[in-house]
């Protein structure tokens, strides 16, 4: 098994092994390099359905999507669709899933199902580069603080998609989603320092009004998305991405406006997050 940094800061490339095949050795290594670099890349994988969701186990939990189509016969995997008619697609701005949840997901396993002849690269940004890029000053006054999340805005009957043609498509326009967690994080497994505040779901810092937040919020959000901190993923017929939340936001590019896309989701249950 071979590591290659995609970049200098976020993101690794995995040669030489298999995902459905690996053994618990290889696979304890994918998860540590996961970990620290916040997305592996895979190539040549061929993942089945099956196989997708075996793998997905041996990490523990699965979570449901509740807003993305299932696949049909596999009700594990949520189905993160274009249709060539549609202009918007999902994912298509800086978020981390799931942060809306009071036990984040973990991470997601991602398999390229069908591409766009060019584009529809996904954008991945380190949190921990992030908040190490941060100045003395604004990590001073971003410890101690939590900020409250939801998903209501962007998925429900009046949110952000059911402006768009790709409303009809998602479900749970009738959940309530809110959590608050520390805007600074210790990764659970390496305990590094991360920014865990995102563009698409943290609404405000608690004990601040959403006005009142919105200019530090700005910060922390434009540092988290600085070139150094980011790696693009090239998706080829075969390429599985997994990625860990707590460690990397992602970003699907929207750029292949009149092509099919899509991509077989896995979220990874997680657990609580802590200063
Ligand atoms: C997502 O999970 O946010 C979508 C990622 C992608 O389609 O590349």
């Amino acid at each position: 098994m071979k590591l290659t940094k995609m970049a200098p800061r976020c993101g690794v490339e995995v040669a030489g092994m298999q995902l459905a095949t690996c053994s618990d050795d290889e696979l304890e290594q994918i998860k540590q390099a996961i970990y620290e670099h916040g997305v592996a890349v895979f190539r040549e994988q061929n993942l089945s359905p099956d196989e997708h969701i075996a793998f997905a186990k041996r990490w523990g939990g699965i979570d449901i999507n509740q807003y993305f189509p299932l696949e049909e016969s596999h009700p594990e995997i949520a189905v993160v669709r274009k249709k060539a008619d549609q202009e918007t697609n999902i994912g298509g701005a800086w978020h981390t899933d799931h942060s809306y949840d009071q036990i984040p997901a973990m991470g997601s396993i991602l398999v390229a199902r069908e591409l766009p002849p060019e584009g529809g690269d996904t954008l991945f940004a380190h949190m921990g580069a992030a908040y190490d890029s941060l100045s003395d000053d604004l990590k001073r006054q971003i410890e101690g603080l939590e900020a409250f999340h939801t998903a209501d805005h962007v998925y429900k009957e009046d949110g952000l998609y059911a402006q768009t043609d790709m409303g009809k498509e998602l479900r749970g326009q009738d959940m309530k989603t809110g959590a608050v967690h520390p805007v600074v994080i210790r990764h659970p497994q390496t305990g590094r320092k991360l920014l865990y505040v995102n563009g698409g779901f943290t609404i405000h810092f608690v004990g601040m009004t959403r006005e009142e937040s919105l200019p530090l919020l700005g910060k922390l959000l434009d540092a988290a998305v600085l070139e150094d901190n980011q790696a693009r993923v090239q998706w080829q017929p075969g390429t599985v991405a997994i990625w860990d939340n707590r460690t990397s936001w992602h970003n699907a590019l929207n750029d292949y406006q009149g092509h099919y896309r899509e991509m077989h989701r896995i979220t990874l249950s997680g657990e609580a997050l802590a200063a």
